[in-house]
């Protein structure tokens, strides 16, 4: 019997590196995708023509309750949310509802769907690192006091207690990944990492002279997406439901991140290619995230690939290939 994956948030960077790992495994992938003509989607019918994509909102309870019906998954995973935690203290009750209340109606509705199908369905929560805000211990690690620091990090303390809930309250295989920040070529260009290779492409290519960024010494703990969305799966082929920090243990400044993506072309000193603009410093900043993943390394037997320099440099690289070919495009 072919195994059956429902993934939420298909569209997004994990979403699409996860299918492929399921696609190899030999899933049958069901992806949700909200909204009417996303353009989104018909990219994602052109990159993973094997996705079945399913109409559907994690706002909309009635549209889970049909999709998860209608995919009839052994394995759900929970991606879905808006992520963008700047955007959050502009949209906080918007963040709120999808970020948090949609775990809460992903879970109805699997729960729904076992009641009255028989069938068991294992479900990933996509809990993040944003949950540690004001880190109270230092790295982070599962057991570590959650003080998140914007609506979008609340939202997401709200999904990761309910998936602990619905496992506690009904025996529901309901594991939740607390991930720390994951990146790649894929990564949106709102994001800092992103943002910076993008930038430092067009810099070498001469279609730009700076790039205007916030808080320079916040510190990440930056792995690569394609290594994360494994732990995901791995999660879920274990015996009983958990929760994992998976994260890389190590930590570098959005200033490290200049110095490797800069350095990749060449540019040592990029003092005055860098501009702050107040507008991107955050209201309530996260200062300091890195985590300990030893639970997920020796539970799961799980370990990141891609180290931060090499993830950055190939971000770089990426990012001036596809500059490069949209400035030789015919307009
Ligand atoms: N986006 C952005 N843009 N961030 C900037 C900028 C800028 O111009 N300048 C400085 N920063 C700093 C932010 O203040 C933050 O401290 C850091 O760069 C990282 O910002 P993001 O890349 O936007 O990621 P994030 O850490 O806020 O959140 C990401 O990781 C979480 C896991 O911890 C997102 O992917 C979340 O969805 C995810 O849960």
């Amino acid at each position: 019997m072919t195994t059956r994956a429902l993934i939420t948030g298909i569209t997004g960077q994990d979403g699409m590196y996860l299918a492929e790992l399921l696609h190899d495994k030999g899933y049958e992938v069901f992806g949700l995708v909200a909204g009417q003509n996303n353009p989104k989607a018909d990219l994602l019918a052109v990159s993973h023509p094997y996705v079945k994509v399913i109409s559907g909102n994690l706002l909309d309870l009635v549209s889970l309750i049909r999709a998860v019906a209608h995919a009839k998954p052994d394995e759900v995973y929970n991606l879905g949310a808006i992520s963008f935690v700047a955007y959050s203290w502009e949209n906080a009750r918007l963040t709120s509802d999808v970020t948090g209340g949609g775990v809460l109606n992903m879970l109805e509705a699997v729960r729904y769907f076992q009641d009255s199908s028989g069938h068991q369905v294992r479900f990933y929560q996509a809990s993040s690192s944003e949950m540690f805000g004001n880190a109270q211990e230092v790295p982070q690690r599962e057991s570590t006091l959650l003080w998140p620091r914007s609506p979008y990090g609340v939202a997401k303390v709200y999904g990761h207690y309910m998936t602990i809930n619905y496992r506690e309250s009904y025996g529901m295989h309901a594991s939740s990944g607390i991930l720390f920040n994951h990146e790649s070529p894929r990564r949106g260009v709102e994001f800092v990492t992103r943002k910076v290779t993008r930038a430092v492409a067009r810099i070498q290519l001469g279609l730009q002279t700076g790039v205007t960024l916030g808080n320079l010494d916040a510190k990440r703990d930056w792995g690569f997406a394609g290594d994360y969305v494994r732990a995901m799966w791995l999660m879920l082929q274990q015996d009983t439901a958990d929760d994992y920090v998976i994260s890389t243990g190590e930590t570098h400044s959005i200033r490290d991140l200049l110095d490797v993506a800069f350095d990749e072309i060449g540019i040592p000193d990029w003092d005055d290619k860098v501009t702050i603009d107040p507008t991107y410093v955050r209201p309530a900043e996260v200062d300091l995230l890195i985590g300990d993943s030893s639970k997920a390394r020796s539970v799961l037997g799980w370990e990141p690939t891609v180290t931060f320099d090499q993830l950055i440099r190939s971000m770089v690289q990426h990012d001036i290939a596809e500059q490069t070919a949209l400035s030789t495009q015919p307009q």
